[in-house]
């Protein structure tokens, strides 16, 4: 493996969605390896992402990572070049700042140590907090962040501050020479170029979970009004009896349950979370992560438009355009009455046909826009 850290290359920068997604091969591979699987191939990584699997193998060859022909990649392999190259062998120092409700969750998440950081010290600027301790952390005041910064050589810094404080707290440890930050505090904030800042959206996450939630309540208060209590469908019943009841196996299922029943039900939620000995709440996070699953029942049409170099170049856009007209969907939308959803996919390798669109998983001939919108309209 020829590791390179892209990051400090401004000539060669890995696109944004390409790390976005590193992070996740990483998660997928870690389960698979803990159902002691060898080899991964593009295709079922790229499912995950709903992404072609050319654009995996671009992801992987960024890294500098080989598969090998017609095996695919060596999962433990590529999960060894990404941890390289995330730098999850080497360890950060980083210190945390704000030890609010956030600050204090995020403090003793074992994930960190997971990813190769080391956290040194939690600060806060509120004296009723200052002193106390928190996990094996005593709180310590700003008055202390520079002595700590220098003597632990400080990376990263954690910010899960009010919004009304980060700017000014981004500004004191850049001007201490911290050259990352992780902020958590509802705000965007203006570095110097050389930081690197992430913002993480808590606020957004929460709101899909919220909804996923609430959706699963109201199916459950109804269910118990009603005073069902159903055993799992026969598919899934199938697919526990070829799964082990562990954490690790969660992805699997969601997959297979797809499979089985062309979405992951509310009720399979349910069943998932029993036979796995986790809570719903953990399946719906999985479930909502990757791209792949959908958690609403497939529409009784089903597009798929081709999003393809040669199907957008032979006119997979006006295509999508008359969708939009017709049926007021964007792609990974469903119409309100349920009969036609639209799915934007990659090269399917009919590019001699482009632009191809398919309904149902059977391509159609399209002459024309124009003869395409009669087409949807014939169905509606
Ligand atoms: S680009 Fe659409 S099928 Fe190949």
């Amino acid at each position: 493996m020829n590791g390179r850290d892209p990051l400090e290359s401004a000539e060669h920068p890995i696109p944004e969605q390409t790390l976005r997604r590193i992070p996740l091969y990483h998660q997928i591979l870690a389960e698979m390896q803990a159902r002691s699987e060898a080899y991964v191939s593009s295709r079922h990584l790229a499912q995950f992402f709903r992404i072609d699997d050319t654009q995996v193998r671009k992801d992987v060859s960024l890294i500098g990572y080989k598969g090998k022909p017609k095996a695919g990649y060596s999962i433990l392999g590529l999960k060894k070049a990404i941890e390289e190259f995330l730098g999850i062998n080497y360890e950060n120092t980083a210190i945390l700042i704000g030890a609010g409700r956030l600050g204090s969750a995020l403090s003793q998440y074992p994930g960190l140590a997971e990813y190769g950081l080391r956290l040194v010290a939690i600060f806060d600027n509120d004296a009723a907090r200052t002193g106390t301790v928190l996990g094996t952390f005593t709180i310590l005041p700003m008055e202390s962040l520079q002595r700590v910064v220098r003597s632990f050589d400080v990376g990263i810094a954690i910010l899960c501050v009010p919004k009304d404080a980060a700017q000014s707290v981004a500004g004191r440890v850049v001007s201490l020479g911290i050259k990352a930050i992780w902020n958590f505090s509802p705000t965007q904030l203006t570095v110097p170029a050389d930081v690197i800042i992430r913002h993480e959206n808590i606020a957004l996450g929460l709101a899909i979970l919220s909804h996923y939630l609430k959706r699963r309540k109201k199916q459950d208060s109804s269910a118990s009004a009603a005073g069902v209590r159903e055993n799992p469908p026969q598919k899934l019943i199938d697919i526990f009896a070829r799964c082990q009841p562990k954490r690790e196996f969660l992805v699997q299922i969601l997959e297979e349950t797809q499979k089985a029943l062309g979405y992951i039900s509310r009720e399979s939620i349910g069943h998932i979370a029993d036979f796995l000995n986790i809570s719903p709440e953990r399946v719906v996070e999985a479930a909502a992560f990757y791209p792949l699953f959908r958690t609403e029942p497939p529409a009784r049409y089903r597009i798929a438009l081709c999003r393809g170099e040669t199907c957008s170049r032979k006119g997979s856009e006006d295509l999508r355009e008359v969708i939009g007209r017709e049926l007021h969907i964007a792609d990974g939308e469903t119409t309100a009455d349920g009969k036609f959803s639209l799915e934007m996919v990659p090269c399917r390798g009919l590019c001699a046909e482009a632009p191809t669109v398919s309904v149902n998983d059977r391509i159609i001939p399209v002459r024309s826009a124009e003869d395409f919108a009669s087409h949807l309209r014939t169905l509606a």
